[in-house]
């Protein structure tokens, strides 16, 4: 693994059973892209999803679905570091040190965390809930990584790892690199395709709006072509006054590398339906190879456990490096063996 490449690192929750397309195009298809340019970390983060009280069954299969996905997308354990987030106990470890850093106002603030917990009441959310966004600013700076390729809606989390990281920097030493945003492209933002104004998600989709990669491809096909658009019929990118053909654009152009306006060139007069019906058949040779691949991986699990104790332990050999840096910085006594 080349070291002079900068270094990137981001985390996905389990806490679904498929990834929908949203999260392919949004962010995995960026993490597949990075691996050829960067030295890039990439986990699971199965403490994370513990935040929302999972059945611990589903968690575990969901931890493993999601690995299978991550490499069925075209992850490479030869050209990437996959783990998975409890493998690596430096997360929890640092996270402490982190904690104790962080003004209790200053947690109380992230917008995510009000949102959530307003939601819930305060005595349905829980402590790891609030520290949430702290276990993700360890999970960055163990790695001392560069960038962290996320979505828009982490970028709050991200200027709290900036000021942590210097804030630790500041008090104790020049210890963690402080890491920049990397925000994925708003043309990679996918929208729900029955209400496209808001973003695709399983939380807030409508299973209609929602493609599941590892759905059936045929009921797929049919979400695509009965995805809202709107009375007019020209197929022109307007993400305001057409969200719902703009959405099929992006789908379509991320997908097939088409520009947008060779594709409004190509479906000049032709109207919806044919874009629709096209883009409905190129999601489904999309995915029907996509779940193949995942079903290969679920079905060979020692594969995938010696994928991901072979991530662990390159992890490992990072994350414990920069703990030890950390605990002799803030001055715990360092335990002789
Ligand atoms: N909070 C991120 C999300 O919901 C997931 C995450 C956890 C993450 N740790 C991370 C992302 C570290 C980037 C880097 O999407």
């Amino acid at each position: 693994m080349a070291s002079d490449r900068p270094r990137v690192l981001s985390g996905i929750q389990p806490t679904s059973g498929s990834f929908h397309l949203g999260n392919y195009l949004g962010a995995v298809r960026q993490w597949v892209a990075l691996q050829e340019s960067h030295d890039a970390f990439y986990m699971v983060v199965d403490l994370h999803a513990l935040t929302i009280h999972p059945d611990p069954k589903e968690l575990r299969a969901r931890t493993r679905l999601a690995v299978a996905q991550l490499l069925a997308a075209g992850l490479d354990p030869e050209r990437c570091t996959l783990f998975v987030q409890s493998h690596v106990p430096e997360h929890t470890q640092l996270a402490w040190i982190m904690n104790c850093l962080t003004g209790f106002g200053e947690a109380a603030r992230m917008t995510q965390f009000k949102d959530k917990s307003a939601k819930q009441g305060a005595d349905r959310t829980s402590v790891g809930l609030f520290a949430y966004p702290i276990l993700q600013v360890a999970d960055i700076l163990l790695y001392q990584a560069n960038e962290v390729p996320v979505g828009e809606d982490q970028r709050q989390h991200i200027e709290l790892t900036r000021d942590l990281a210097e804030r630790f920097n500041g008090r104790y030493g020049d210890t963690f690199t402080v890491p920049a945003p990397y925000i994925l492209k708003e043309t990679a933002k996918i929208y729900d395709l029955q209400e496209p104004s808001i973003k695709m998600s399983k939380s807030a989709s409508a299973p209609k709006g929602l493609v599941n990669l590892l759905d059936e491809p045929k009921a797929t096909a049919k979400k695509v072509k009965s995805a809202v658009t709107d009375t007019d019929t020209v197929v022109r990118y307007d993400l305001v006054d057409k969200p719902g053909v703009s959405n099929l654009l992006t789908i379509y152009s991320t997908l097939t590398g088409a520009g947008i306006g060779e594709l409004e060139q190509r479906y000049e007069g032709k109207g919806y339906g044919a874009l629709k019906t096209d883009l409905a058949e190129i999601v489904v040779d999309f995915v029907t190879p996509f779940r193949e691949r995942t079903q290969q991986y679920l079905d060979d699990p020692e594969t995938l456990d010696s994928i991901l104790a072979k991530g662990a332990e390159k992890a490992r050999a990072v994350a414990a490096e920069t703990l030890s840096q950390a605990y002799d910085k803030v001055g715990l006594l360092p335990a002789k063996h």
